[in-house]
């Protein structure tokens, strides 16, 4: 049988399919307009939980969800880039892929925060919004608006990039952020992981639920209704 490691640990695991499913859904419900908005706002909220989660998980997770391994120097991506014989495979996310990443998270980040001080115009409100100015409110509708076409080209070269990988590179990336293991032919046994934190996921996934929780119920204010 063939050796493999732990590379990808099950917490960011259940992050990537998690994150992955919630922006899908959030797109799908925003394009059904009112009918969905509020279910759209509450995938939303998970978005920014899956993030918080993310952003804590790349300081304190194991190695290769952590920034400091994975966010590349302009050297290293540089020497990543110069074509050479070599066999340039990384354990964890490649140069190139880290700044993908990098990208795909703060284009969400970006989309999910802007949703918090907007309304759809009809009934529903983001938790933050008459919080702000008014030119500041048009920013957010701005960018709520219009980053979503990025985050989708940014999401789908992410699919391009995996299924050149798989079908020119012959190496399937798909599989080990499933069961978290990469074979003995991609990564040496020095690489991988003892164990995947799970406690310490737990832990942290529990303080990001209480965080989004402060965020939009208890430390939103409360709108002033206007009756016609
Ligand atoms: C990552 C998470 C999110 C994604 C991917 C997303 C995506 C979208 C998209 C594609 C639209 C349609 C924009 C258009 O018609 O041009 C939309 C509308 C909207 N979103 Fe989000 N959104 C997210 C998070 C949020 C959050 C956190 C809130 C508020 C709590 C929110 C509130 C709204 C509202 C109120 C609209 C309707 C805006 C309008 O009709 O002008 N969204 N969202
Ligand atoms: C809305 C859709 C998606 C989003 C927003 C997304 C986002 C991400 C993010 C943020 C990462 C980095 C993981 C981390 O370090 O935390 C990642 C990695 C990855 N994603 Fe996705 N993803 C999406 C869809 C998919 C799909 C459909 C597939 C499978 C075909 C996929 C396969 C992968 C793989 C294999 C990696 C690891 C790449 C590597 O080895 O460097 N993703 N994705």
């Amino acid at each position: 049988m063939t050796e493999k490691h732990l590379i990808w640990d099950l917490p960011l695991r259940i992050f990537h399919w998690g994150f992955a499913l919630t922006i899908l859904a959030a797109w799908y419900t925003a394009e059904q307009g009112a009918d969905l908005v509020e279910i759209h706002m509450k995938l939303g909220f998970v978005a920014l939980g899956l993030i918080a989660f993310r952003v804590l998980w790349g300081v304190i997770g194991p190695k290769h969800a952590r920034f400091s391994q994975f966010i590349p120097s302009p050297s290293k991506l540089i020497a990543y880039l110069r074509p050479s014989k070599t066999n340039k495979s990384t354990a964890g996310h490649n140069p190139l892929g880290a700044l993908m990443v990098i990208l795909m998270i703060l284009l969400i980040s970006t989309q999910a925060i802007s949703g918090l001080f907007i309304n759809d115009d009809v009934f529903s409100s983001g938790p933050y919004y008459g919080s702000i100015s008014n030119d500041l409110e048009k920013v957010m509708k701005f960018l709520h608006h219009n980053v979503f076409d990025f985050m989708i080209a940014a999401i789908v070269l992410h699919i391009a990039a995996i299924t050149f990988y798989w079908r020119v590179k012959k190496e399937n990336l798909v599989l080990p952020m499933i069961t978290g293991k990469k074979t003995a032919a991609h990564v040496k046994a020095s690489d991988a992981i003892p164990h995947s934190k799970i406690i310490l996921g737990c832990v942290v996934a529990v303080c990001c639920v209480a965080f989004v929780y402060w965020l939009v119920v208890i430390n939103a204010p409360v709108l002033e209704e206007f009756y016609y």
